[in-house]
């Protein structure tokens, strides 16, 4: 399942990648509207017309739209797939693509059908970055600031140091180095989300109320 706009930028390149293996190339719209149960179906009834079975691999390419909905898919089509997350957003970078859980959207919440699966591995080639426009990079730093305010002083400093110059791509791979080690480590004690994990959610149980009140995809 590939981001319609990471097929657009990057089509050829993701052919090449995957031109070695058998493989079948899914487009997803870009938005939240496609985490949704009619989209889940749509990709359900895709991976059956293909005769996908339990051999295959799913591989998610995109950033936490594609992810959220790849990992559901792959976890539930015939009790589960393997699957693989290739982050190409900062977003997906630093949070979304690690730690297994999967999402669609329902009328009562941002989220609230999914499950936990983990990813065989995950990707994150910091050469897709550089087609991001510029709200999707500062929405992704907010979660960075959130690495920082949970976890690590420096780490927030630092984002405060460059607020306003920007940052070189040393300074990113640095960055998403950081936040996949804290949320790995935090992940590695609270897989399940019972207790410790709740800190990754810090801004995030706000930021889905705004979400679910505009009808996602809007804010
Ligand atoms: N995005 C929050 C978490 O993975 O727990």
């Amino acid at each position: 399942l590939v981001d319609e706009n990471v097929l657009r930028l990057h089509g050829t390149a993701v052919e090449e990648a995957l031109g070695r293996f058998a493989h079948h190339v899914m487009p997803v719209p870009s938005g939240e509207a496609s985490k949704s149960f009619a989209f889940l179906d749509r990709v359900l009834a895709e991976m059956f017309r293909r005769l996908v079975n339990r051999q295959w691999v799913c591989m998610a390419i995109g950033g936490g739209v594609t992810g959220d909905l790849a990992g559901f898919a792959a976890s539930v089509y015939m009790r589960g797939i393997p699957v693989v997350q290739a982050a190409t957003t900062l977003l997906a970078q630093v949070d979304s693509s690690m730690g297994g859980k999967t999402a669609v959207n329902s009328e009562f919440g941002k989220n609230l059908v999914g499950t936990f699966f983990q990813p065989l591995f995950v990707l994150s080639d910091t050469a897709f970055l550089d087609t991001l426009d510029a709200a999707q990079l500062r929405s992704a730093m907010a979660e960075v600031v959130k690495y920082g305010c949970i976890r690590d002083e420096a780490l927030f400093n630092e984002i405060a140091k460059h607020a306003g110059s920007g940052f070189g791509d040393e300074a990113l791979f640095d960055i998403i180095s950081r936040c996949a080690a804290i949320k790995a480590d935090v992940v590695n004690r609270d897989e399940l989300d019972t207790g410790e994990r709740m800190l990754l959610n810090f801004g995030h149980t706000v930021g889905h109320a705004i979400e679910k009140a505009t009808g996602y995809g809007r804010i």
